[in-house]
């Protein structure tokens, strides 16, 4: 207790002598100023009329009234350059004066469109991520966004779950890299913010991902331990990295909803990582902990301030009930007071105080958004994200073949911006359609509904029309039968050499709230499938995808199987690429592919249990395994072809033992055995063999994207040392133990040579 109050007495006269930042002069000055309810008001973040933009703002909208009282930190989904200057204007001659935050969900890209996350992701390529991240900051800093709500990095490992689209895969270690790279890209690898550079915020803190049955916003069950072991990596690689904000999720985690979970949100993110950035809501999260169950809304929002979040997202809790928790002492004043600090800090971080218009000029606009360079770079990103699954040689198609590109996806430009880009040209996206008829003599069909059922299709196509834009009319679906559809699609496959079926997912069908019990291609587009099949025609399969499928019947069926995922701007001209060789693929998943979802979740990453089957053996009486299916996945984590072959070597290490404070080089040759120059994503897996609390089978703990010319070898090589070792033990400590590991190399997480280093 002494040594204690001594340390707190030191730290007490550290923090009165430590001379205060020229921003805590202005901040404290600025708050000296302010009534309780501008304070409060900086806390409130509201969604910007009509959400996505609206032409103007009138003195009968309710964000207007809020700002005209000072009422409003920020304001989040507006995308027009004259709305929000026209907003920023009335926040700095209302209340306290200050300076709204812009936020916007940028989240592949703005105008310019990149490669759906996931399929970014698939790259495994750090540099291309943080440039598309930086392109997508350039360009929305130069709409007056100053902050976007990415990346979001939750873990996955139920292909059910829509929002898997959004995040790095499953992999932690995988997930980690993608964080700060994408931290990097939005803010820059320094602590200033420049007028290209906008404020990250990580979401969904945390393990949203983890939602029970894949089913969106639900109940997330883990334990502390697998929770920071398998899920929390890339949250803390975005702190580390400096991301400016978070957002808390919609999830509870230990009976407690995260938006007001003080261990995730203080114990965890604040003291343990040492973040100091403020955190937002996400969506009416604080109003929906009413429904989670935990009392009515002045109640929670009380709780919430208490745990560490700091803004309200469209809930209105703060801005209505925080005042009633001071005056009937639920709350201190000081709760208030740290939270519009760190939000304050934020925009003088942002240089709004010094420039509130910052972030508003024409002329960058006209310079840096949408332009031919960044269509180039996302043409660029998107042929490093196409995932061959499947090639018995059909591939790469000769320019000469006439081709019949067949599939409601053929000529669907918004399905190649994906999910989440609202603000992008979507409806100029390059089709599959136009990017392959550039390049051979194409016809086209479109060949199929998306789903037999036409009420589901309606749903799904214009469902989130229907809840933002009030008195939408939805166009009709399946104007045409489905026969006329086939027998167009048959007909023109009959006249190709080669018939490229384009299918899958529209965007509605992943993203927020479009989880799926069934992930396989719907009925209506396996009807096709087969017809198409029945003309003999050699046939590939071109899927338009955000989650993993089943796709069992398509792998022993098609000739070959590209994964293109949602592509972007450049989408069609980058799958032309792939298709007729200009680019040899190189992408490998970063989730595991199911056989069938029963087998969900599926990760690689798994525990041994005490009775471990093989992956591929059959059904057996008392081990762990299904009675009607094998363990394995259909694709594994990791795995992706290409048009050439590699053969990787034997495992050495520079050391076969290592002290804990040392380190040891892992290498492994690979050689490009076939007759294309090609870039081959190297993995290296760990197990812990025996550990004090049980260890994954593998774990991924480094990659190298090497690129191998023909006929060629190279070493590559991978330094580890005590941390590459390391897990949460059951202490949550972070820990190496001493003794054996095994360490793996391999073209994925199946397919590895492995070795032994014994930990001193
Ligand atoms: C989503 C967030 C998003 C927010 C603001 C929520 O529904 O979960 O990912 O950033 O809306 O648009």
């Amino acid at each position: 207790m002494r040594r204690f109050l001594l340390f707190l007495l030191a730290g007490l006269l550290l923090a009165a002598c430590t001379p205060k930042s020229e921003m805590d002069r202005y901040i404290d000055d600025l708050m000296s100023h302010m009534t309780l309810e501008q304070k409060i008001g900086q806390l409130n973040l509201h969604s910007a009329p009509g959400f996505i933009s609206a032409e103007r703002v009138t003195e009968d909208d309710e964000n207007m009234k809020l700002l005209r009282q000072g009422l409003l930190g920020g304001i989040y989904g507006a995308n027009n350059l004259e709305l929000m200057r026209q907003c920023q204007e009335i926040a700095l001659e209302s209340g306290a004066g200050i300076p709204l935050l812009f936020g916007l969900d940028v989240i592949h890209g703005h105008e310019t469109v990149f490669p759906v996350p996931l399929a970014l992701s698939t790259s495994w390529n750090m540099d291309l991520i943080e440039r598309t991240a930086r392109i997508a900051a350039t360009e929305a800093a130069a709409t007056g966004i100053n902050w976007v709500f990415s990346p979001m990095v939750d873990i996955c490992r139920d292909a059910r779950w829509g929002r898997i689209v959004e995040g790095g895969g499953e992999d932690p270690y995988l997930g980690g890299e993608i964080a700060r790279a994408m931290v990097y890209g939005y803010q820059g690898r320094d602590a200033s913010i420049g007028t290209d550079e906008v404020l990250a915020c990580v979401k969904h803190y945390a393990l949203y991902g983890g939602a029970e049955s894949g089913r969106d916003y639900n109940s997330v069950f883990l334990s502390r331990q697998e929770a920071m072991n398998g899920y929390m990596p890339p949250y803390k690689a975005a702190a580390e990295a400096g991301a400016a904000s978070y957002m808390s999720s919609f999830n509870e985690f230990e009976g407690i909803p995260a938006s007001m979970n003080t261990w995730l949100m203080q114990d965890v993110l604040r003291d343990a990582w040492g973040f100091n950035g403020f955190i937002v809501s996400d969506a009416t999260a604080i109003a929906e902990e009413v429904a989670h169950g935990i009392g009515d809304l002045q109640e929670v929002s009380a709780r919430s301030l208490q745990a560490g979040l700091d803004m309200d997202m469209n809930s209105d809790g703060y801005v209505g009930t925080l005042k009633k928790s001071l005056e009937e002492g639920r709350i201190r004043e000081a709760d208030i007071d740290r939270a519009c600090r760190r939000i304050l800090e934020a925009k003088y971080k942002l240089g709004l105080f010094k420039d509130p218009f910052r972030y508003f000029d024409e002329d960058r606009y006209a310079a840096s958004v949408y332009t031919p360079e960044n269509r180039i770079a996302a043409r660029e990103a998107a042929r490093e994200c196409l995932v061959l699954l499947k090639n018995n040689g059909i591939l790469p198609l000769s320019k000469d073949a006439r081709v019949a590109v067949v599939g409601p996806l053929a000529q669907d430009a918004v399905a190649m911006a994906g999910t989440w880009a609202m603000s992008s040209h979507q409806e100029e996206c390059i089709t599959l359609w136009q990017g392959i008829s550039e390049v051979a003599q194409a016809s086209c069909a479109e060949g199929s509904w998306l789903f037999e059922d036409a009420t589901l299709e309606e749903t799904v196509r214009y469902g989130l029309y229907k809840v933002f834009i009030p008195g939408f009319q939805a166009p009709p679906v399946h104007t045409r039968p489905q026969s006329a559809l086939i027998a167009e699609a048959v007909a023109k496959a009959r006249q190709a050499d080669v018939v490229i079926a384009c299918m899958g997912e529209i965007p509605n069908m992943n993203g927020e709230g479009a989880s799926r019990t069934y992930i396989g291609l719907p009925d209506a587009q396996k009807e096709l499938l087969s017809a198409l099949q029945a003309t003999g025609k050699p046939m590939v399969l071109v899927l338009v995808t955000g989650r993993p499928l089943t796709l069992v019947e398509e792998d022993a069926s098609m000739d070959a199987i590209l994964n293109v995922w949602s592509p972007g701007s450049e989408g069609g001209r980058a799958v032309a690429d792939v298709l007729f060789g200009d680019v040899n693929p190189s992408a490998k998943l970063t989730t595991s592919f199911p056989r069938n979802v029963g087998q969900l979740p599926l990760y690689y990453n798994h525990k041994n249990t005490g009775r471990p089957h093989p992956d591929e053996a059959p059904y057996k009486k008392f081990v762990s395994c299904y009675m009607d299916e094998v363990n394995a996945p259909l694709y594994p984590f990791g795995y992706g072809l290409s048009y050439t072959s590699y053969e990787y070597g034997p495992v050495t290490l520079s050391s076969a033992e290592m002290p804990l404070d040392g380190s040891v080089t892992a290498s492994v040759t690979v050689t490009n055995t076939g007759k294309r120059d090609g870039d081959e994503i190297v993995q290296l897996y760990i197990h812990d063999i025996y550990a004090t609390s049980t260890r994954p089978v593998k774990e991924l703990r480094g990659f190298k994207k090497v690129h191998i010319p023909a006929g060629q070898s190279v070493q590559v090589d991978f330094d580890l040392s005590a941390d590459d070792l390391s897990y949460y033990n059951h202490a949550l400590e972070w820990v190496c133990e001493p003794g054996d590991f095994e360490i793996m190399i391999g073209p994925d997480s199946q397919e590895t040579k492995g070795t032994v280093l014994t930990v001193l």
